[in-house]
């Protein structure tokens, strides 16, 4: 009998990257479901609220039927036993990504023996993305079309600069070259990510 998978997606997604959105398509196809689970954790100092976090992912999308998105708070592990999950997916991005998702995974296939994580390399074009660098980006005032969806970058510049303006690119700054992308910064294994 073909099993039911259903797979967790979990994260800050603040904001959601074009990088997410790769891993989102990817996985759609992989599993049965996938449950994008928002962690709701206002200790990380988040830009955006978790309703407008949502807003976004929720946004892009919609047009995956086995696509779901839902707010978390507290363990993982539980989360995962609440929606019937037993995978988690987790991007790679770089080797530096590595050591703080082994142990993450380990821990919660500790915590939940049920479980496993899935670590799925980032597509080249974005594997230097990551949503601690285009904040840092917007709020300095340069480009980031091509990082973040239209809807994101858009958000991005009237929650930092209270306009709507699109990208620096409209100003007649210089665009990146490349699509999408970049490296999460290189952490211990013991550090929260970002
Ligand atoms: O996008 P992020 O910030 O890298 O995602 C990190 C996330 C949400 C996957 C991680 O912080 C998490 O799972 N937090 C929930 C709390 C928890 O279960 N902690 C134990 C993990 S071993």
């Amino acid at each position: 009998m073909k099993k039911h998978v259903i797979a967790i997606y979990p994260g800050s997604f603040d904001p959601l990257t074009n990088g997410h959105l790769d891993l989102i398509h990817r996985g759609a196809k992989l599993f049965d479901e996938l449950v994008i689970a928002i962690l709701d954790n206002p200790d990380k100092d988040p830009l955006f609220t978790p309703r407008e976090r949502r807003e976004m992912v929720e946004a892009m999308t919609a047009h995956y039927d086995n696509v779901r998105v839902e707010r978390f708070d507290g363990l993982l592990v539980e989360f995962a036993k609440k929606v019937s999950a037993n995978v988690i997916v987790r991007g790679i991005r770089a080797i530096s990504d590595y050591e703080y998702e082994l142990q993450m995974a380990l821990m919660n296939h500790k915590l939940y023996p049920q479980m496993d994580t899935v670590f799925m390399p980032s597509a080249e074009a974005y594997s230097y993305v990551s949503s601690r660098l285009v904040k840092g980006i917007a709020r300095l005032g340069g480009p980031v079309h091509g990082f973040v969806p239209a809807m994101v970058e858009e958000r991005l510049h009237r929650k930092l600069n209270g306009s709507s303006r699109r990208s620096a690119a409209s100003n007649g700054k210089r665009t990146p070259s490349t699509t999408e992308g970049e490296a999460k910064p290189k952490r211990k294994a013991t550090r929260t990510r970002k």
